[in-house]
């Protein structure tokens, strides 16, 4: 099977479980709804990010859109995700005719995305950084800022500006934290959350001069 056959393979039967998830659990629509989403745009990070750091892009790709499957299908949220997720792909993976090695890549990239740790035993590799990385990036997009800030939108002023003081904090935390492990994914996260500042802080400017001006 060629590459690009493998990865439109592969995005059918991730949007496969999250269609089944959608029909049997409607009330998580939304959730559901996003997680692909999301999926879609960490491939995309994933991609761009495999090219300037000279991963394997076929094996990014694959674990972009195999990363969340868990919670796509709604089998497992929690930390543990991307090592049940893990569990779940490989022996669809061995029926791609990928050889082994990649099998077990794209395991490990999607088994460690979480915390970094995988259940078996793999050395790190460029790919699972990359997807790391990728995954982090869309947490922090400009969407999740909008998401963030949402249900306070309608409330009064204050509180709203409250919620935007929170997330600067919260952003400044992230920062220190180096969620990212390669160089350019370091940058672009970097970015990422210096747009979301300025936003921020345009909103906090904003409010420090809702008054009347002296003469
Ligand atoms: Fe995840
Ligand atoms: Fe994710």
């Amino acid at each position: 099977m060629n590459p690009k056959d493998r990865i439109e393979n592969i995005a059918i039967y991730a949007k496969d479980k999250n269609n089944l998830a959608l029909d049997e659990y409607p009330q998580e629509a939304r959730e559901l709804n996003y997680r692909w989403l999301h999926t879609l745009r960490v491939a995309q990070y994933g991609k761009r990010l495999a090219k300037l750091e000279g991963a394997n892009i076929e094996i990014v790709l694959a674990g972009c859109l195999l990363h969340d499957i868990t919670k796509l299908s709604n089998v497992s949220k929690d930390f543990n995700h991307g090592r049940a997720g893990a569990k779940m792909i490989r022996p669809f993976l061995k029926k791609l005719e990928y050889s082994q090695e990649d099998v077990e890549n794209i395991c490990y990239s999607v088994a460690s995305h979480v915390d970094g740790f995988a259940d078996f035993e793999h050395p790190r590799t460029l790919e699972a950084e990359v997807l790391n990385d990728a995954d982090k990036l869309d947490r922090f997009s400009s969407y999740r800022t909008v998401l963030s800030l949402s249900e306070f939108a309608n409330k009064e002023y204050e509180e709203f500006i409250s919620a935007v003081e929170n997330r600067v904090k919260y952003l400044e935390r992230t920062e220190k934290e180096a969620l990212t492990q390669t160089q350019s994914g370091k940058k672009a996260f970097g970015k990422q959350i210096a747009v979301q500042m300025a936003y921020l802080e345009r909103l906090l400017a904003d409010y420090e001069i809702t008054a009347l001006p002296n003469l």
